[in-house]
């Protein structure tokens, strides 16, 4: 259904150096730099999938999404989608596709909400019938009746994201993609998205691509997962197996006494193990071990901690994938900042 091959996208930047001065410079002999927001980006989604796109904040997400669905175009690389490219026909391919970007809405500001629907249904020739069963299966699932007559610049975040993933879903599109429809929204409309979600994808096999910050709508929706990092592919797989590959790290974490000189260097040394089986960080005295139980049993870990110092308190934990996750998107994080 979706085929991403080598997508690359390179953006340019202009970099000015700091005041007027650099100002006046930019403006007339501009230093360029080039950003590579995708790098080499490949992936498949077969027909009624649920893909969890995600990744760190900057890590090329949005960007895909972009050449996916035809608003960018790659530097290098194609996408097709259900057999169409995107870039070379998109007169025809917005029809099958829906689109929400939960940081900015594709609705008329100054519409009712029930108007923009009806320019929404002949833009995309949707028959009175079909837009009825429509309208009566999204205000169903999603509530829309308390606001759909108000301006869409009246509407609370969470009416208005309910609001633009309806629009989404109008036209009964054989593609959704939606980059963080829930993005800052409670748990109840989350629930409402969610629900819209998974009943699209059941009664009609519509194929979606979901990025998303919330673990529970991986753990919900979303039969595999593409993790991009730095503009590059580095997970592929189901959400299980990715568990499986972390279900054995364990984290350790102790508070030495005051009087005690540990440092890191003391477990890397004495426990001779790489860095993708031990990770030690540690705040003054208090120290967080992350290792691989596979390479060390949990008891050996323990023994050797207690042996080379004096512990006030101490506990072991799994690194579930929740963790994993949000670590991973707070390095990349704390990298861009
Ligand atoms: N129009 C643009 N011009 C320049 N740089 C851009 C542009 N759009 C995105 N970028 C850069 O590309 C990188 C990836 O951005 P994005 O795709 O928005 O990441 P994500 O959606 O994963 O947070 C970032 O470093 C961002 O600053
Ligand atoms: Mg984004």
């Amino acid at each position: 259904m979706i085929y991403a091959e080598n997508l690359r996208k390179e953006f340019t930047k202009i970099v000015k150096e700091p005041g007027l001065k650099g100002s006046f410079k930019a403006l007339f002999h501009p230093h360029k730099e080039i950003v590579v927001a995708a790098d080499n980006i490949s992936f498949h989604v077969p027909k009624g999938e649920v893909l969890g796109f995600i990744g760190p904040n900057g890590a090329g997400k949005s960007t895909v999404i972009k050449m996916l669905t035809g608003i960018l175009t790659p530097t290098r690389g194609q996408c097709w989608i259900n057999g169409k490219i995107p870039q070379n026909d998109r007169k025809n391919y917005v029809r099958e596709i829906g689109v929400v970007f939960g940081q900015r809405t594709q609705l008329w500001w100054d519409l009712p909400l029930l108007e923009t629907y009806s320019v929404l249904k002949e833009i995309y020739e949707v028959s009175d019938k079909k837009y009825r069963e429509r309208m009566s299966f999204l205000n169903e699932v999603l509530e829309l009746d308390d606001f759909i007559h108000s301006p869409v610049r009246t509407l609370s975040l969470g009416q208005r994201m309910r609001a633009d993933i309806a629009a989404s879903m109008l036209h009964s599109p054989k593609v959704l993609f939606l980059d963080e429809p829930t993005i800052g929204l409670d748990v109840v409309v989350k629930d409402n998205i969610r629900r819209a979600i998974m009943k699209i994808n059941q009664e009609e096999h519509t194929t979606v691509i979901l990025t998303t910050h919330d673990i529970s709508d991986i753990e919900l929706l979303c039969d595999r997962i593409v993790m991009i990092d730095k503009g590059k592919n580095v997970y592929d797989g189901s959400l299980r197996k990715l568990k499986q590959n972390y279900g054995q790290m364990r984290e350790l974490s102790f508070e030495t006494d005051t009087s005690e000189h540990l440092t890191p260097e003391k477990f890397y040394k004495g426990l001779n193990l790489s860095g993708e089986d031990l990770t030690v960080k540690n705040d003054k005295n208090i120290f967080n071990v992350r290792f691989n139980s596979e390479a060390i049993p949990v008891g050996d870990m323990l023994n050797y901690t207690l042996s080379i110092t004096k512990v006030k308190d101490i506990s072991v934990k799994d690194a579930d994938i929740e963790e994993i996750i949000r670590r991973l998107y707070k390095e990349g994080a704390d990298e861009i900042e």
